[in-house]
């Protein structure tokens, strides 16, 4: 099993440095779990506890240290009681994505500083047409990049669906799930365009 090394780590341990709460929040299933484990203990999918953010507020307002509590949140679905309006002031969020072709690849985020510095040759890496599409079609989440041909479909479709029967459960009352499960797809189709 390979582990990429996360660029977001090093704004994750600033912020904590600076900030009484922090909010590791991005799609279902890109390592936010993990990333956030790796830096300390946290508190997991705070949007299935919205009371305990009552109980982090009393906590931070009495106690003003920074670093306390490092939080993640599912947010594919955004209608969920908002954890940085309730935290207001105390909180700052930093969205994780699915992994980067330089995560993958365990290069080191340089491009801007070099560019910066008008050394662009940093930016290419001789790569054919096949490998493009490869990469373009792989996607970015850790686990189904490590599989191949049909496991790999066979996972995004999975993803798909988890989605619409778990989460979106949450939010709102849909009788076609065929219906959703096929809109999605045109958006995602259009969305590439
Ligand atoms: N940096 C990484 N390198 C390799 N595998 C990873 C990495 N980050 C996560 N994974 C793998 O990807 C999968 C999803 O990771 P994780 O549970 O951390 O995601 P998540 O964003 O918390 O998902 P969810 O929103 O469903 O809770 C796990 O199988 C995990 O082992
Ligand atoms: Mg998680």
């Amino acid at each position: 099993m390979v582990f990429y090394q996360r660029w977001q780590s090093e704004t994750i341990k600033n912020a904590l440095k600076t900030r009484r709460v922090a909010l590791l929040n991005g799609p279902r299933q890109c390592g936010k779990t993990t990333l956030a484990k790796q830096l300390v203990s946290i508190i997991d999918e705070i949007q299935r506890v919205p009371s305990l953010l009552v109980a982090i507020k009393k906590s931070v307002d009495e106690d003003k240290r920074p670093g306390q509590y490092l939080l993640t949140e599912s947010a594919n679905i955004q209608s969920l009681p908002s954890v940085q309006e309730s935290l207001a002031g105390r909180i700052t969020k930093i969205r994780l994505k699915t992994l980067s072709q330089g995560e993958i690849q365990g290069s080191q985020p340089i491009f801007l500083e070099h560019a910066f510095n008008q050394d662009f040759h940093y930016a290419y890496k001789p790569t054919t047409q096949q490998d493009i599409i490869q990469m373009a079609a792989g996607g970015g989440f850790p686990e189904a990049i490590q599989l191949h041909g049909r496991d790999r479909k066979k996972w995004h479709q999975d993803y798909v669906e988890a989605l619409l029967e778990r989460d979106l459960k949450d939010i709102a009352h849909i009788q076609k799930h065929d219906v959703m499960n096929r809109l999605v797809g045109i958006l995602a189709a259009w969305s590439s365009k």
